[in-house]
């Protein structure tokens, strides 16, 4: 199963990815972790990623482009992947589509998360993450079940995302209006869009996905 999840910053693609990562055993692609992790090491893409990603801009296709032929190769990805945040423009995708047909694969389905801009900056401001496993967590929707204790590997550690304030976010949903919002109509014309609610609570989301997900599946 070959999947994109789209949507806005907030949207849940991260949170939803990682469940249905549980449930079909197949990885998370996250170009937004990908490069998070470069920064941290200070590898060149990362000296060139961290001062743009700050500020809320897109990094360029060349770059994120390299970055997920290289992930496609691993073995992890033989059984299907879950693409999250990738691609983000026109250029991203159609370099998408011809990596794939070099690797003799195809997409199955792209699920579009639709959420409400005023959701997505409550979504947003409430954000935190493990920082020894990645598990999302929020200040009111989603908190650890044992205070200060990460439900899936029992870190004590949570961090914030440095992007997560109200200017970046601007610049953020921006980019997604401008740059992302184009390939709703560049799948749908494929045939390929799926389009899920994503107002409702975690749980009935994934519910929603999942089946569609199935759907595709049996096609
Ligand atoms: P990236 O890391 O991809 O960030 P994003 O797209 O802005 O998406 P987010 O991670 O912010 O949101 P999400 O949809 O995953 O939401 P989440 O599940 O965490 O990218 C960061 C930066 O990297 C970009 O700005 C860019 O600079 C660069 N970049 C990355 N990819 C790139 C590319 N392809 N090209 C160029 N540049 C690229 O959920 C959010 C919160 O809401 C969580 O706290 C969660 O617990 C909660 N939540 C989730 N679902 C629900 C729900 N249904 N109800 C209530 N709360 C919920």
């Amino acid at each position: 199963m070959n999947l994109i999840l789209l949507g806005p910053p907030g949207a849940g693609k991260g949170t939803q990815a990682r469940m249905l990562t549980d449930h079909f055993g197949i990885p998370q692609l996250s170009t937004g972790d990908m490069l998070r992790e470069a920064v941290a090491a200070e590898t060149e893409v990362g000296l060139r990623a961290k001062a743009v990603m700050a500020e809320g801009r897109l990094v360029s296709d060349e770059i994120v482009n390299a970055i997920v032929s290289d992930r496609l190769d691993r073995a992890d990805c033989a059984r299907g992947f879950i693409l999250d945040g990738y691609p983000r423009t026109l250029q991203q995708a159609e370099a998408l589509g011809k990596m794939l047909a070099e690797k003799g694969r195809a997409l199955d389905c792209v699920v579009e998360i639709a959420v409400d801009d005023e959701q997505l900056i409550e979504r947003i401001s409430g954000r935190f993450t493990c920082a020894n496993c990645g598990e999302g967590y929020h200040d009111i929707f989603k908190m650890p079940k044992v205070a200060d204790t990460c439900d899936r590997c029992g870190s004590k550690e949570f961090k914030r995302r440095p992007d997560d304030n109200a200017d970046t976010l601007r610049t953020r949903l921006q980019a997604y209006y401008k740059e992302t919002s184009p390939l709703v109509g560049y799948y749908f014309a494929k045939g390929l869009l799926r389009r899920v609610d994503g107002m409702g609570e975690i749980g009935p989301v994934h519910a929603a996905i999942r089946e569609v997900v199935e759907r595709c599946a049996r096609r």
